[in-house]
């Protein structure tokens, strides 16, 4: 794990079980890897987590992922070509099979048993999951996707790879903070700013975190949200929006507003997924999900179009922060206010999932170093 040996900076938040940008990313978790498009015949380089991985497709559609370094000289294996469904390195041609063995060295008849690591794929809907720990201890049961995407009663937008200039939580916190709407996307999303008043109702269970404002028949305050031909300006209704955070990797936003006249609930779902790439940058998918107007595809350009802008008044802000976060010199300890709740709780469990993975490290460090004692 690249948490061993590093140097945990000084926080910022002045309280110890807050995760920050300088918390040890979390290896024991399911992260998206890349669109499913992204995975072809072609040799493709991501680095996921501070590792560089070789990403790409076998001949039967199955995806791959192996460590991107020949276990020879280092030479990046995306460089390389494919024979059949294996890689064999471009600087002195070892050719390693689909799970990261040396399956020929042209300059010896001998095969080292040196294993290049292999990484657990999971292909759901438009993404490719990546279990970023051991490849065995990979469980499919953890994996936080929803299994909507063949499910005809929605329609899902998928959005591109982003690259963001920023550590993953602070896009994290920003996910699970509904009061900057009306502010840093004045514009964009034209949201009420009574709307961020509303009281913010947090939950934490176990290690995940939910938060949502919950409305009575206050149309104006939510129609944002949908599109032009929605109105319940004149009807009853309750309405539900927030989000929930699933893990490391991913959080589920959603939007419910139930007509109190029995009519079916219109649902929807913003999910967002954050993989680290390196300590100060990450990679960012989303897709929308709705439960209605199911063929309107007017209304999936309009949404894709202002979630985009949306998202990158948040990629912009991510870029700042992280920017001041680590060149300004003044002293600094970040306060809190009300609307920091869902977020801090968030940061919360993930410094307890990074010191735990630390700690686990520790032990297996100090077991390895009795048996060569022995
Ligand atoms: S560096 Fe790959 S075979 Fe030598
Ligand atoms: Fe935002």
């Amino acid at each position: 794990m690249t948490s061993i040996g590093m140097t945990e900076q000084k926080s910022y938040s002045g309280r110890a079980n807050l995760a920050d940008i300088h918390t040890p990313l979390v290896y024991n978790q399911w992260y998206v890897a890349g669109l499913a498009e992204e995975f072809t015949r072609e040799l493709r380089e991501r680095f996921i987590l501070e590792r560089s991985i070789v990403m790409y497709r076998k001949q039967d559609g199955t995806p791959v992922a192996l460590q991107n370094r020949c276990a020879h000289r280092s030479y990046p294996l995306h460089k390389s070509k494919l024979e059949g469904d294996e890689i064999r390195c471009g600087y002195h041609g070892i050719k390693y099979s689909t799970t990261g063995e040396i399956i020929e060295v042209p300059s010896q008849e001998m095969c080292p048993k040196v294993k290049i690591k292999n990484y657990a794929l999971v292909e759901i809907g438009p993404f490719v999951w990546i279990w970023m720990g051991e490849a065995e201890a990979a469980n499919e049961d953890l994996l936080p996707e929803l299994r909507i995407h063949d499910d005809p009663a929605w329609t899902v937008v998928v959005g591109e790879h982003n690259h963001v200039d920023g550590n993953y939580l602070l896009m994290q916190e920003n996910l699970c903070d509904l009061s900057h709407l009306p502010y840093l996307h004045e514009k964009t999303f034209a949201t009420r700013k009574e709307y961020a008043e509303v009281p913010l109702q947090v939950a934490r269970e176990g290690d995940t975190v939910d938060y949502h404002r919950h409305t009575k028949n206050q149309w104006d305050l939510v129609k944002f949200i949908y599109p032009p031909f929605i109105d319940y300006s004149d009807q009853d209704f309750e309405h539900r929006s927030g989000g929930t955070f699933l893990s490391p990797g991913m959080l589920m936003g959603y939007g419910k507003l139930t007509p109190s006249n029995g009519n079916a609930q219109l649902h929807h779902h913003v999910n967002h997924y954050l993989t680290p790439e390196h300590q100060d940058s990450c990679h960012y998918f989303w897709y929308v999900a709705r439960n209605y107007a199911l063929d309107n595809e007017e209304f999936d350009d309009r949404f894709r179009g202002f979630i985009t802008t949306g998202f990158e008044e948040d990629k912009t802000a991510t870029r700042l922060m992280q920017e001041m976060l680590t060149k300004d010199r003044h002293v600094f300890r970040e306060m809190n206010v009300a609307g920091d709740k869902a977020g801090t709780l968030m940061r919360m469990v993930v410094k307890k999932l990074a010191d735990a993975e630390t700690q686990e490290m520790t032990l297996e460090c100090l077991d390895t170093a009795k048996q060569h004692q022995q």
